[in-house]
């Protein structure tokens, strides 16, 4: 008896596309409560400076540290007991600097309302075990979405660096007048 036997094929090798979201979720507990009983703006920054480092960090492969934050915009108050979603993503990679945007969105638990609370845009700089910044691996652009978010990043890193330069230059003008 002739058997025909079907023919696997070997699956085509799994390309890895460049690690640059992250996703993280975090209950709001009673510990992350100001004194109205929302969820203290400075509890929220330093998830986001975690969610920024996680995302830069495994993006990069390299310790990374944090250079700036800008643009953060309370747009609503986050309550304890919601779910909280940080969603980050890499805009933008310079040298040796990286944008990580961050969207993040609140879950009240019992109705699933979800929320879009706050986003921001973190810089972050790769370090080599020196302390010396190192580069970073070129971002690789697969969507049209992220060239558009990679074109707005060029232009917030264009501002935020002509920022820095006009306050050095007037806190210079005011060493001068003391
Ligand atoms: C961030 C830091 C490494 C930059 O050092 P530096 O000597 O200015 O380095 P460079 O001038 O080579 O700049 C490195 C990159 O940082 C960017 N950068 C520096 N200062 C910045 C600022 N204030 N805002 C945004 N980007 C900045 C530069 O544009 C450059 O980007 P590129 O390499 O992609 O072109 C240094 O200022 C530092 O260590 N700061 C303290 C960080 C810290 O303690 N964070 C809190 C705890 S993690």
């Amino acid at each position: 008896m002739n058997l025909i036997l079907p023919v696997f094929e070997k699956p085509p090798p799994i390309i890895p596309s460049q690690e640059k979201t992250l996703i993280m979720t975090v209950l709001m507990t009673p510990d992350m409560a100001n004194f109205s009983g929302h969820v203290h703006g400075g509890s929220l920054l330093k998830l986001l400076d975690q969610v920024a480092y996680a995302c830069a960090a495994k993006y990069c492969k390299s310790y990374v540290v944090t250079a700036a934050l800008d643009q953060v915009f309370f747009r609503q108050q986050v309550n304890v007991g919601e779910l909280v979603t940080f969603m980050a993503h890499v805009n933008h990679v310079g040298r040796s600097s990286m944008e990580i945007g961050i969207k993040v969105v609140a879950e009240n638990l019992r109705t699933h309302e979800k929320r879009h609370t706050t986003s921001c845009y973190f810089t972050m700089v790769a370090l080599d075990e020196d302390g010396n910044t190192v580069a970073v691996p070129k971002l690789t652009l697969e969507t049209e979405e992220e060239k558009r978010h990679f074109a707005a990043a060029e232009m917030r890193k264009k501002l935020r660096l002509e920022m820095l330069e006009q306050t050095r230059a007037l806190h210079n003008d005011l060493n001068e007048e003391d």
